[in-house]
Order: C-alpha cells, then structure tokens, then sequence
C-alpha cells in the first residue's frame, strides 16, 4: 500500500475506447480500492467525449456490486473527436478542476493513452493510465484487460466453424480483431490448430500459401482454417483470391464484435482487480504519467508515454509451431 499524498482527495475514473471484458472488474476495484483508503470518487461517463459533456457521478461502495462478472463497462465508453486537440483537453482539465478532481485514472488502450499522457505532459493535469483493450497492445504488461477473453471467445467461435468447415470440405478464412496488431489473430490460430495465420507485423506470401493448399489437396487434406487479423486483410477478399488461385470452395467468417462482450475469464477478472488496486496505489504514492501493468506476475509501472505501441514479442515463435504443426 503507498503512502497517502494529502493533496489528492478525489480521483475520476473514465473507460475510454473499444470496452473489453474484465474493464467492470477494474473499476470496481479502482473504486473501493479507492474508497477504502480515505479517496474520493467520481465516475465520468462516455470517456473523454462525456468528460467533454460534463457527465459526471459520484461512485459509492454499492456502484460498483455485482459487476465484477460482467462484461462491457458500467461508465460506458466512447472515441472522441473534440478530445483529440489541445483546445478538447484545455476544456477537458477545466471541467475536471470544476468537479475538484485531483487525478484521472485512465483505463483503455493506445489512443486513450495517448491522451491521458498528453493531458499530463501538456497540460500538468495527474493521470495513471490502466490497460484495458483487447488489442494487447501496450507496453509494460504481458496482457491487456479484455484479451484472454477475446482469445477464447474467438476460438470458441473458430471451434464450431471447424465443425462444418471439415464436413463440407472448405478453406475458412477467419477474421479477428486487434487493430494493427496480430496478437489476437497469432494466438486465435495456434490454439484453434489453424493452418496459417496473416498478421500485419509480417509480410505474407499469398501464392506460398496456395501452392501449398493445392498441394494439401492432393495428398487428401480436405479443409483448411486460416485465421486473419483485421489490420492484414479482408476475410472476404482472402477467400476469393484462395478460390480463383486453388479452385476450392471458400467460405470467410468475420468474427468482430462478439470478441469485445461476454464474461470475463478468471485471468481477466484477476488482472484487472489486481491493477485497479495498483493504479489507486500509484495515486496515494503521487506518481503520475504512469501506466499500471502485470510484466511476469509482478506490477510493473511504466511511464505513459512508453506505454503505447507493441510489438508482440513471440509472433515468429508462434508463426514457426504453426507452420510445424500443419
Ligand atoms: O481497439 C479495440 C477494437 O476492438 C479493435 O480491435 C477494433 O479495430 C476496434 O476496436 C473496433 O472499434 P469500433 O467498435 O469503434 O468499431
């Protein structure tokens, strides 16, 4: 537990972005975390766009029961244009000093970083930023809040396309989320036993791939998974140029949003109870321009400003035990 800095009396708390399953979790232990050690806090709905609007509610112990197995968040969220400019956050810390709200805490991903680092480098406003996408995409942390959930929403869609994909004898072509990053898709395709995954961190040789197919074919290989992220290609566009290059029947499947809902895995509840705590840790120690992580079980506290921009680290490791087991 860190020391009580007398200066911070009320903490806000926004989700901020694409929600993710395990965010409720990480606002109810922001919040009576919080509340427990002698804080104040104030809810701010609709991310920064509702900051911009002045929504904003006071939280209590009872806010925040029964949500800890819920998905999606209970602040709402939301991607905000008028935030995005100096003039939005200008307004941004005016509203939050009117509410007499001494520090921000932050639970999103890239852009919601980019943002809470901008309204403390610039502006001097206290932020601590809490990862929470399903991206996986910040530094500082092995996981985002919301991933492990996506990971296993996805393969339990991808579990059932298996079914009819070998009884009809086709190449499924399975679209996941993840933005720019191949996290989602890398680890959707090792775990559904897929044939090969398109990321957009490597480049992708289209014709290998359906050279091998064909050939696949001929030794009496009968169906084919081929997972896509979303920032690599277009499932619908994969699939036909996998036809016209193999002369196999296609289908493609878009997974998007039933990746982002549902009930949070006990890893995800886990990891954002344990990094709401820290963040509220950060606040009663004063640091701020920080973001909370989990790096190898321990709470690992980064700066914001490298906290954005990924890579994910075993892509090739991955790539290679796929390409292994096909
Ligand atoms: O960042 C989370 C995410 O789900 C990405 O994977 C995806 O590209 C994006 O959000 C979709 O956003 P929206 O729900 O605004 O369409």
């Amino acid at each position: 537990m860190g020391l009580f800095t007398a200066s911070v009396k009320k903490v806000g708390l926004l989700t901020s972005g694409g929600d993710g399953p395990g965010m409720n979790a990480a606002i109810r232990s922001v919040v009576r975390g919080a509340l427990n050690r002698g804080l104040q806090v104030d809810g701010i709905l609709r991310g920064y766009a509702g900051l911009l609007n002045n929504e904003i509610i006071p939280l209590n112990h009872r806010s925040v029961s029964n949500i800890i197995n819920r998905g999606g968040t209970i602040l709402k969220t939301a991607r905000s244009r008028e935030f995005g400019d100096d003039a939005g956050k200008e307004k941004a810390v005016k509203i939050l000093k009117e509410h007499k709200i001494d520090a921000l805490i932050v639970i999103g991903g890239d852009g919601s970083y980019k943002g809470a680092y901008r309204l403390y480098e610039k502006f001097g406003f206290p932020t601590i930023g809490l990862p929470g996408t399903i991206d996986n995409d910040l530094n500082g942390t092995d996981e985002t809040i919301g991933c492990h959930t996506a990971v296993n929403t996805a393969l339990d869609a991808i579990d059932k396309i298996r079914d009819t994909a070998h009884s009809m004898e086709r190449v499924f072509i399975i679209e996941v989320m993840g933005n720019k990053s191949g996290y989602i898709a890398s680890e959707v395709a090792l775990g559904a036993g897929a044939e090969d995954v398109i990321i957009p961190e490597r480049k992708f040789d289209f014709a290998k791939m359906c050279e091998e197919i064909k050939h696949g074919h001929q030794k009496g290989k009968i169906s084919w998974m081929i997972v896509v992220a979303e920032g690599a290609g277009k499932a619908p566009e994969i699939a036909n140029t996998i036809t016209t290059m193999t002369g196999l029947e296609s289908r493609f499947a878009v997974l998007g949003h039933i990746q982002r809902g549902g009930v949070p895995t006990g890893r995800d509840r886990i990891m954002a109870t344990r990094l709401g705590a820290a963040a509220v840790d950060l606040v009663l120690e004063g640091k701020f321009g920080k973001a909370v992580g989990i790096l190898q079980d321990e709470i690992n506290v980064i700066d914001l400003k490298e906290a954005t921009q990924k890579e994910f680290k075993h892509l090739d490791d991955y790539y290679k035990l796929i390409k292994l087991l096909t």
